[in-house]
């Protein structure tokens, strides 16, 4: 029974919280005249002495004593005698659990929000020094059009703000304090719950008992912002994986932040973005086990819930490596630009630019001229050339409304630069993007 029952070993994680929580209760219980105010005063030195003991020497896995909480409440009796037994007064553990938690994860998701910061700043930095890099851009992973790589890491910084964005909201809806709702029903003392809300930063407290002590959307809301944020460090990880590999070879991963084989010399192994990429698949899992946990209880508490916390501690964890992890790839890779360059060329990704051209010059509806450019590519690929090197002559028996202008938009670089529609590729806008970026990073 004590080993099933117990928590201690990862509930002291949240020990700081746990005593936050137990010094805004007591000066509340004093200033309502709950308790004395010499007594409150013992409690709230006897606490502070409970910390310092934690801070120095660590909580112990005391499995008798089942929680962080009724350890704490045992260290503080050891401390100031019986009348540690008043700090419970108009308090359960079940709202003391749902507050500790709350506090843990609320400043779970301001480190994940710095550290998400960190990471727009070097897709920023590393797309201000590429806003011009010409790359293949692919669909089905088979060259598409030519875009830039400075418009590439930008995709990222986006979907890494509208995760920032998503812990934000996950942040405002949850700021309310559960703390005064005791077991379920509330308690016939008179407590002052906006009281110990404005002390432990919540907007205000919690409604309905009932919810305030069986509600984990809080925590599953950290869970599903960590999923969706997981999802695309994960896509970003496998970019990096196919962009290292040989026949790629758009990157060369940094020795700080790859591995090399104990059997064949020449690896260089991407570890860390493979790692991000299998990380992502755990975190969706914890996401689902506190999902599964939570859909079968009936209100109000069931020990269940007990089980909240190790999913969303390792979630938290695992996202906080996977960020940094990240980081440090994007900020110390090298990008073979010639490389990127050198496949746009190949892949006859202008093929779109040529179709264009005929829509645009000619007055070739858009169906006919991909027919038309079809059968340039075509031509092109025989001959083992680019489309920009087929001569004037092989593309006017094509079509001879073609003329010697069409090699204005051939080029890879003509293409990118003529894609000046409002977030296209275009290096002009890539600049405005990240302009745009960096004003909303200093602005914050
Ligand atoms: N250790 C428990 C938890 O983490 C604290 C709440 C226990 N409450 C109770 N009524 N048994 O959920």
């Amino acid at each position: 029974m004590r080993e099933i029952n117990a928590s201690i070993p990862f509930d002291k994680r949240m020990w700081r919280q746990d005593i936050a929580g137990s010094q805004a209760h007591a000066a509340m219980l004093g200033k309502a005249g709950i308790l004395s105010t010499a007594d409150a005063t013992t409690i709230a030195d006897g606490l502070d002495a409970v910390a310092k003991d934690y801070e120095r020497d660590g909580v112990p896995d005391d499995l008798a004593l089942e929680d962080i909480h009724m350890l704490t409440e045992a260290r503080l009796a050891e401390k100031i005698g019986p009348v540690a037994g008043r700090l419970h007064t108009a308090r359960s553990r079940n709202d003391q659990v749902a507050t500790d938690f709350r506090l843990w994860v609320r400043d779970a998701i301001d480190q994940v929000g710095a550290a998400l910061g960190a990471l727009q700043d070097a897709l920023i930095a590393r797309a201000d020094e590429h806003a011009d890099a010409v790359m293949p851009g692919f669909t089905h992973l088979q060259s598409a059009q030519p875009v830039t790589l400075g418009h590439h890491l930008m995709a990222y910084h986006d979907m890494i703000a509208r995760d920032r964005s998503r812990f934000a909201d996950n942040r405002a809806r949850m700021n309310r304090c559960p703390l005064g709702a005791a077991a379920l029903a509330g308690t016939s003392f008179p407590l002052d719950r906006d009281m110990t809300a404005k002390a432990l930063g919540f907007d205000g407290p919690t409604s309905n008992s009932l919810d305030s002590v069986s509600d984990r959307d809080f925590a599953l809301d950290y869970l599903m912002a960590a999923t969706q944020c997981a999802l695309h460090l994960s896509r970003l990880a496998e970019e990096f994986v196919i962009w290292a590999s040989q026949p790629f070879g758009f990157v060369a991963m940094s020795d700080q932040w790859s591995t090399g084989s104990s059997i064949m010399p020449q690896k260089r192994n991407p570890d860390a973005a493979e790692l991000v990429r299998g990380h992502a698949g755990r975190i969706m899992g914890c996401m689902t086990a506190l999902s599964v946990t939570m859909k079968g209880l009936p209100l109000a508490y069931s020990k269940d819930m007990q089980d909240d916390k190790p999913p969303v501690f390792e979630a938290h964890d695992l996202l906080a490596l996977s960020i940094a992890a990240m980081t440090g790839m994007v900020e110390t890779a090298t990008f073979r630009t010639d490389r990127m360059r050198a496949l746009a060329e190949s892949g006859f990704a202008t093929a779109t630019d040529l179709a264009d051209w005929l829509v645009r010059e000619a007055g070739v509806p858009f169906r006919e001229a991909h027919h038309i450019t079809g059968r340039a590519v075509k031509a092109a690929e025989d001959a083992g050339i680019g489309l920009d090197a087929l001569p004037i002559e092989t593309l006017k028996q094509i079509d001879d409304r073609i003329d010697e202008r069409v090699y204005d938009v051939l080029s890879v670089d003509a293409s990118v630069a003529s894609r000046t529609s409002l977030g296209g590729t275009s290096p002009v806008r890539v600049r405005e993007a990240i302009a745009a970026a960096m004003a909303a990073r200093a602005g914050e």
